[in-house]
């Protein structure tokens, strides 16, 4: 099964609505038609970015960096998935280590946030990843695995499922893992998804990965099996580092 290739930003709490130029920038230099682009704003931003997004003729997707498990309710300061889809958003990033981390969120919980989403047509991104000193301990597949086994519901449409493997210590630092690494973590999570779902939706899952993504780096982790695309940080925030690594994505192989 071909799986297309996803290029997501993840502006994180950065942004106001005159960073929208790099939309324009963005969207002119990058005509991507084997590549998904997708940038996640904060909430505040998505209404406009989709509307800009339209105005450019462009395909790329907006995204939320998170929701609720519930649907409307005495949540204050909180977003529902149906709030995101309402707003023009298509994907939603659920679990990054940031939330995990800042807000104690729990593997139950993200569970409860996927399901959201997909109630809300929303494609989920889970993301999974170990820390400096569980990777230091040789413990990072076995973190893998327990956060894919507490985190994912107990069917799945691959059409509506992304997973990033998202290494703690390399999110923000420059630092990223061997090509090995990277590769034995994807293998691992695309054998648990087999596991879980059986072959032919695993095979349709697409994973990415995230961690200091940067354009001096991405064709050789593009070349990495397994490795459908990346899910960018810092360097998202700046079109033409956001379009450079797009480029390296489409000149990619198949993964
Ligand atoms: P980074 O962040 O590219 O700035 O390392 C990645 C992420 O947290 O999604």
């Amino acid at each position: 099964m071909t799986r297309r290739k996803l290029a997501a930003g993840n502006w994180k709490m950065n942004g106001q609505a005159a960073e929208l130029a790099e939309l324009e920038a963005l969207t002119s230099t990058c005509p991507t038609p084997g590549v998904d682009v997708l940038i996640c704003p904060p909430a505040t931003l998505i209404d406009r970015m989709t509307g800009l997004l339209d105005r450019l003729g462009a395909s790329t997707a907006t995204g939320g960096q998170d929701c609720h498990s519930a649907e409307t309710g005495a949540h204050t300061g909180d977003i529902a998935a149906t709030m995101l889809a309402d707003a023009g958003a298509t994907y939603v990033i659920l679990g990054h280590s940031e939330r995990r981390q800042d807000h104690g969120e729990s593997n139950a919980d993200v569970q409860a946030k996927i399901t959201a989403a997909w109630s809300a047509d929303l494609i989920a991104i889970l993301c999974i990843g170990e820390t400096e000193a569980e990777y230091k301990t040789g413990q990072t597949l076995d973190i893998l695995h327990q956060q894919l086994a507490g985190s994912l519901p107990d069917s799945a449409d691959a059409a509506r499922l992304v997973i990033a493997y998202e290494p703690v210590w390399a999110i923000g630092t420059g630092l990223v893992p061997t090509l090995d690494e990277i590769a034995a973590a994807h293998g691992f999570i695309r054998s648990a998804l087999t596991t879980r779902y059986g072959a032919d939706t695993a095979q349709g899952i697409r994973l990415l990965y995230g961690g200091s993504v940067k354009p001096g780096n991405a064709t050789e982790i593009f070349s990495v099996p397994d490795v459908d695309g990346a899910l960018v940080g810092g360097a998202s925030l700046k079109a033409s580092d956001f379009s450079a690594i797009i480029t390296a994505l489409e000149a990619a192989p198949a993964a």
